[in-house]
């Protein structure tokens, strides 16, 4: 079925397991993704960069995960990734994605407030959820750095107000992580997120999925992570794939010879990653 953000946290709380968020950079990405949330039997959570949904197309977007869901009977959600205007915000809404992601995190506490709850009024007129963002994941975010100095850990005493204040169903936690760090990996702040999942009762959110070690994955989950969001590992996974194929196949050749290998790639790594969110293994 085609859902929501709040719907399937809920179910992954109740699990103790995280949902993987994937960032489909394309649209031939997308089928690939779902896919590999069928064979793994779990529900997928695709993101989109507002970036990615206007070159695409929302709506684009919004009818494939539905006939996807359908077809394979895998509970997708469709969320916008980052959005930081609020007009993004409500052209993805209309155009029928089921969750979105306003990030005032560079905002001063209070605005980052108020226009939170400005989204959250909006997507609930069409029974869409929310996530935010406090604090400040580092890293490069669709090309923009953010740099070292400026990156804050969330605040677990802010985090309680802004909850309560925003009636937001989904938070995104600065506990150490940086987006696009696919060269090493992150060393999390676990004490931070104990703070934090002690001080707010909503499901928790980590960016920068691609930087995290598969052995601090159990540990993060444990202590309230419920949205896995991992991006560049898919893309460099295709670019990586992509350039292999163009480079050693003729050039009047059906692309397809091109994109599948690709997809099949795409198809691995989404399934080694949900099988950790999983949270099976003792
Ligand atoms: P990575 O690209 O580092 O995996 O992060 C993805 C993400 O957090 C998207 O919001």
């Amino acid at each position: 079925m085609y859902v929501t953000l709040k719907e399937v946290l809920k179910d992954a709380d109740q699990l103790n397991m995280a949902i993987g968020a994937f960032n489909t950079h394309n649209l031939e990405m997308l089928p690939a993704i779902i896919k590999a949330a069928e064979k793994q039997k779990t529900p997928v959570i695709v993101q989109t960069s507002c970036g990615t949904a206007n070159y695409v197309g929302h709506r684009n977007f919004v009818a494939i995960c539905k006939s996807m869901a359908e077809e394979y009977g895998v509970d997708v959600v469709l969320h916008l990734d980052h959005a930081k205007d609020f007009g993004e915000i409500r052209k993805a809404i209309r155009a029928g994605y089921s969750s979105v992601m306003f990030d005032g995190s560079s905002l001063p506490f209070k605005e980052n407030i108020l226009e939170t709850k400005q989204v959250v009024n909006f997507a609930k007129k069409y029974g869409v959820s929310v996530e935010a963002e406090l604090g400040t994941v580092g890293g490069t975010e669709d090309g923009i750095v953010v740099s070292q100095d400026k990156v804050y850990y969330t605040d677990p005493k802010n985090a309680v107000k802004f909850v309560a204040e925003t009636g937001i169903d989904a938070l995104a936690v600065a506990i150490g992580t940086n987006h696009g760090q696919y060269k090493s990996k992150t060393n999390i702040s676990f004490d931070q997120l104990k703070q934090i999942k002690e001080a707010v009762d909503i499901p928790l959110v980590i960016h920068g999925g691609t930087g995290v070690k598969d052995d601090d994955v159990k540990k993060v989950i444990d202590l309230g992570i419920r949205k896995f969001n991992v991006g560049t590992e898919l893309l460099v996974g295709w670019n990586r794939k992509s350039k292999e194929c163009y480079d050693a196949n003729k050039e009047n050749i059906s692309n397809r010879n091109n994109v599948i290998p690709c997809l099949d790639k795409i198809e691995e790594i989404v399934s080694r990653k949900i099988n950790l969110f999983k949270n099976l293994s003792e």
